[in-house]
């Protein structure tokens, strides 16, 4: 799916632009060719096969569990990498960074054809601005779900309850190396 390209394109160049070392940019650009692996697999399949226990999930965001135990059977065993992955749709408390930085780009890569405008001016903010950008992506994310009246999930609200609690980060690329490498 050209969208994974997209997504490990600019995860990977928000990597380096970061100066993370060479394998967490090949880290981060893998978790953007990975976490949508099973998006087209049938919910059903998901569902009976791979996370029986994710009942209360729409179909929708089952994928992301799925891709991560998946990838866990398969011997992945970098926990926040599993974590990125499993919870790039819905968010989660304990996202690390590559986690964190997989949300900004799954939702402002450039072939979405919603809010175009606001997403590339996202686009040119990152990876400098990454904490505040994130924080607009999760509020965006949170105030669509409640626009149509849907489920607003536990994991969702924590991540961005955990956002707004954290200490203010340096500005610049300083603050947003020190959420990178969290
Ligand atoms: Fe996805
Ligand atoms: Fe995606």
């Amino acid at each position: 799916m050209e969208h994974m390209e997209r997504v490990a394109r600019l995860l990977g160049k928000w990597a380096s632009a970061l100066k993370l070392p060479e394998h967490e940019v090949v880290r981060w650009q893998a978790a953007g060719i990975l976490h949508d692996a099973l998006k087209n697999e049938r919910p059903a399949v998901l569902r009976r096969t791979l996370v029986p226990d994710l009942e209360h999930l729409p179909d929708a965001l089952l994928h992301g569990p799925a891709a991560a135990r998946k990838l866990r059977e398969e011997g992945v065993d970098d926990e926040d990498f599993l974590l990125a992955v499993a919870f790039h749709t819905l968010g989660h408390p304990d996202l690390g960074g590559l986690g964190r930085a997989l949300v900004v780009a799954d939702y402002i890569e450039p072939g979405r054809r919603d809010r175009k405008k606001w997403k590339k001016s996202r686009r040119s903010r990152m990876p400098q601005e990454f904490p505040l950008v994130l924080r607009d992506v999760v509020r965006a994310r949170i105030q669509g779900t409640l626009a149509r009246d849907r489920t607003l999930h536990q994991e969702t609200v924590g991540l961005w309850n955990v956002l707004v609690a954290e200490a203010p980060w340096q500005e610049g690329l300083a603050g947003a190396r020190e959420m990178a490498k969290r």
